[in-house]
């Protein structure tokens, strides 16, 4: 299809009127096919909020102002007898597994990330992250969500948010997956919304290809209005979900769904039933993980980078760190929630800027990698949602039992890290059992275990089993 000069020539005069004209430089020398590309690419930019983004984000480095009154949130502990808040375990967990049973609650998956850190070749659900098995990190989600609806007799849809530049992809690999098994017409998958890639000195946005502006996923938190655009909140009204159990696409041994923490979410009398949260304490005042505070009244998340240091070395007359709930990224999110946030049409998350390094096309039509980081990028988080809650409950877990993200290739949450972490909790809970682990001088596991979420969900589940009495030295167990 040609497009008639009039309306490119409209599109070259409302770019030029932002400084973006430079998007057309090579639109003579391109197929029909790719100038068509180029448009419905520059039709969804929005062209007029693009100087004020500029002036305030790239030109910019927006100051984060810390909340006059800041104290740490409260949480539920996980020692429910603790003199800090004790509290009925059990209670909670009838009230989550009744609305389990009453179908009123979905997964939600983000997995629009670009998984850079990674650098696998693929949208990051795939990668193999069984301890044993090598089981992608979906295939270990989808057996969570089967382990549920066993329990519970009742379907657990799957919504899982995709990016524009993995969609088909992970769409696909479900489908040559027979989706785990599980029943396709309850899983959704949905792509979010992008930003383009800004030069940070000129803040021109970049040319990924001579009819490509660059782009990037516009964070976890564009979830918020993906959700709603898509038609996912739609479906899950039409289905009866109350709830979603949202949960990042890198950490094989979250809990996707928690009775306990659905049913404080759900039930707890200082929740609004609106977005709550996992905590864990922190391993160190430097750990890289957002961290619960109080700011105004509201609880919010505040990222580590802008948590003084002052405040995050503070500690308490037991030596514990007095700023400790770090976040592992795992929420409750009431469905009405997100209809309260979207039926306001001025709601917006704040963008969050990071410099990247972003190849591009110059204004010569050679490709440049940059050595160093060139660009902007924005992206929206999604615990910027919390301070919106009416009310917004935080409860601790243990970062042995649920915490295993693999972000990089190597070192510190990569796989090996990740299958370490595997290994020791299916070793404690073996242990727990009754079955002997062999340990090495320092105490860690001298085999390789995992157990799949299908199987267990915890120790009490190993229990008449056909387990081995005992695990031989540099053995691979996977149930
Ligand atoms: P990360 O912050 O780890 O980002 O995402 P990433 O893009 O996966 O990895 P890097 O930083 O490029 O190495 C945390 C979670 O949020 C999702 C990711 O898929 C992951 O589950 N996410 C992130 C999105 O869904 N969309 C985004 O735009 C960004």
């Amino acid at each position: 299809m040609t497009h008639p000069p009039r309306s490119i020539e409209a599109i070259r005069a409302r770019l030029a009127s932002v400084g973006q004209e430079h998007l057309l430089r090579f639109w003579d020398q391109l197929t029909p096919d790719r100038q068509s590309n180029l448009v419905s690419e520059l039709e969804r930019i929005d062209t007029s909020g693009l100087p004020r983004l500029i002036e305030r984000y790239v030109h910019a480095k927006p100051e984060f102002a810390l909340p006059e009154r800041l104290s740490p949130a409260p949480y539920y502990p996980l020692d429910v007898n603790s003199t800090r808040k004790p509290w009925d375990r059990q209670q909670f967990r009838s009230l989550g597994e009744q609305a389990l049973r009453r179908g009123k609650v979905a997964c939600f998956t983000v997995a629009g990330g670009q998984g850079t850190r990674l650098g696998f070749n693929g949208p990051k659900g795939c990668f193999p992250a069984g301890a044993v098995t090598g089981k992608s990190l979906f295939a270990i989600f989808a057996e969570g969500i089967a382990g549920a609806e066993r329990r519970y007799g009742q379907p657990v849809p799957w919504y899982i948010m995709t990016s524009p530049l993995n969609h088909d992809d992970t769409v696909e690999y479900f489908q040559r997956s027979y989706h785990f098994g599980l029943d396709p017409a309850n899983i959704m998958f949905f792509p979010q919304g992008v930003m383009p890639s800004f030069d940070m000195t000129t803040g021109r946005i970049l040319l990924a290809e001579p009819w490509q502006p660059a782009t990037n996923p516009d964070g976890h938190g564009g979830s918020f209005k993906a959700l709603w655009v898509s038609g996912a909140v739609a479906d899950m009204k039409r289905r009866g979900i109350e709830h979603l159990s949202y949960f990042q696409v890198d950490n094989p041994m979250v809990r996707v769904i928690d009775p306990v923490f659905i049913g404080l979410h759900v039930g707890a009398a200082d929740s609004s039933a609106e977005m709550s949260s996992k905590m864990l304490p922190k391993a160190s005042p430097a750990e890289k993980v957002g961290v619960f505070c109080v700011g105004n009244g509201r609880t919010m998340i505040i990222e580590y980078s802008d948590l003084p240091s002052t405040l995050a070395e503070q500690r308490l007359d037991d030596g514990s760190l007095r700023f400790n709930a770090g976040s592992p990224a795992i929420h409750m999110v009431g469905v009405s929630f997100i209809e309260k946030l979207n039926s306001d049409p001025a709601f917006e998350l704040p963008f969050h800027r990071a410099e990247k390094k972003v190849s591009f096309i110059d204004d010569s039509g050679d490709r440049v990698n940059p050595e160093k980081p060139n660009a902007v990028k924005l992206e929206r988080f999604v615990f910027d949602a919390l301070p919106f809650c009416k009310a917004s409950i935080v409860m601790e877990t243990s970062r042995d039992d649920e915490f295993a993200p693999i972000k990089n290739a190597s070192g510190d949450d990569s796989a090996q890290s990740s299958a370490r972490l595997q290994t020791r909790r299916a070793a404690a809970w073996f242990e727990q059992v009754g079955v002997r682990v062999p340990r090495r001088s320092d105490g860690e596991p001298d085999c390789t275990l995992e157990i799949s979420p299908l199987t267990a969900w915890g120790p009490e589940d190993l229990r008449g089993l056909d387990l081995p009495s005992v695990i031989e030295p540099g053995a691979k167990l996977a149930i």
